[in-house]
């Protein structure tokens, strides 16, 4: 039975996982590195690929060592090569090649981006991941770093169908955050916040780009939102903060889902994912959901400890890459921005 390492570093999360050919995690290791980051209210490159440098080797050994796995029994390594921030990325991708030769197992390198998208496929003890990986789908990519509508025609061949002109749908939510002086990382914050409020159709402006457009603009909500807390009395109640939030959230949300629905009109497809670290959000999860029934489609969530970046994601991506034939070098190397 195959069973690949995965190791994901390409931003602020260092993290590993042992996955199978079921697609399932025996177990997925993290070390989160927000407690070092939010006192710049953002992460700071050079702090994230020491931190890397300092947590990853003893996660491996501690993810090996907790699960009673030993290197003849892993088959593979898989490991974010791009894109991402180099610095992080380096050193993944070096202890990826120094394993895989001292221990002489085949490496592939991974683009972050199908990890995501192949995330709501990921199965474990507690949760039963999606099936239908080899039938076409439409996947929606909301992260801190992307915001991508694609037609998935099956694994490795992905259709761009749209993507965002200027922000990520999870820097809006990031920066929405900062202005109302949430602690880092803002994402989580407002949907905690939003779940607690009311939201004001209206408050915000929502901006589809035409209705035949698959791509998405969210810095005209962002400077919306701006001028409208300069406008308020400050400092506002935790009330009004949470309606602020919800309609905020109401916001981004009805956008990405509008924009779903017409892809999957155009494409025909009977199955959709949502994925990336906004795919956590419960306002989206719930309209996306209801999107499901609307439309009488099935839709695949990922569990919410696989939505932000994880290492299981990666080995699952990787296994599948490796199991076509897919191979990577020693000369793999790190690209920090690259398209899918
Ligand atoms: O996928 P991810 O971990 O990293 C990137 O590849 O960018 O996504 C992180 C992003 C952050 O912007 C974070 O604020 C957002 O996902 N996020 C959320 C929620 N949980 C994480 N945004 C809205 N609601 C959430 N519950
Ligand atoms: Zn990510």
């Amino acid at each position: 039975m195959a069973l690949v390492l995965g190791i994901e570093t390409s931003c602020d999360d260092t993290s590993v996982a042992l996955v199978n050919d079921q697609f399932f995690v025996l177990d997925c290791l993290a070390a989160s590195q927000d407690s070092v980051h939010a006192p710049f209210g953002g992460v700071v490159p050079e702090i994230a690929s020491r931190s890397h440098t300092e947590a990853l080797m003893p996660l491996i050994v501690k993810l090996l060592e907790k699960n009673n796995i030993h290197w003849p029994d892993i088959t593979g390594i898989a490991v974010t090569n791009r894109p991402g921030l180099i610095g992080s990325l380096i050193v993944g991708l070096v202890t990826g090649k120094a394993l895989g030769m001292a221990h002489n197992k085949p490496l592939i390198g991974v683009h972050h981006l199908e990890g995501h998208l192949v995330a709501p496929f990921l199965s474990d003890s507690t949760h039963q991941g999606a099936n239908f990986l080899d039938k076409g789908f439409v996947a929606l990519v909301v992260s801190g770093g992307h915001t991508q509508l694609y037609h998935v025609r099956g694994f490795a061949d992905y259709v761009l169908l749209g993507e965002t002109r200027d922000d990520a749908a999870g820097e809006a939510f990031d920066k929405f955050a900062k202005m109302l002086g949430l602690p880092y990382p803002g994402g989580v914050q407002v949907d905690r916040l939003a779940q607690r409020g009311q939201a004001q159709g209206g408050t915000f402006p929502r901006s589809l780009l035409g209705s035949e457009s698959f791509d998405f603009s969210f810095s005209g909500l962002k400077s919306s939102a701006y001028r409208h807390l300069q406008n308020l009395k400050a400092p506002l109640t935790e009330a009004e903060q949470a309606d602020l939030c919800a309609s905020y959230q109401e916001a981004i949300v009805s956008v990405l889902s509008e924009k779903l629905k017409q892809a999957l009109i155009k494409t025909g497809c009977a199955h959709f994912v949502v994925t990336g670290g906004v795919s956590a959000n419960s306002g989206l999860r719930r309209a996306c959901q209801s999107l499901a029934q609307q439309l009488g489609r099935e839709l695949a969530l990922p569990k919410p400890a696989y939505c932000t970046d994880n290492g299981a994601m990666i080995a699952l991506a990787g296994l599948l890459r490796l199991q076509r034939g897919d191979r990577s070098g020693l000369d793999l190397a790190p690209v920090p921005r690259a398209s899918l």
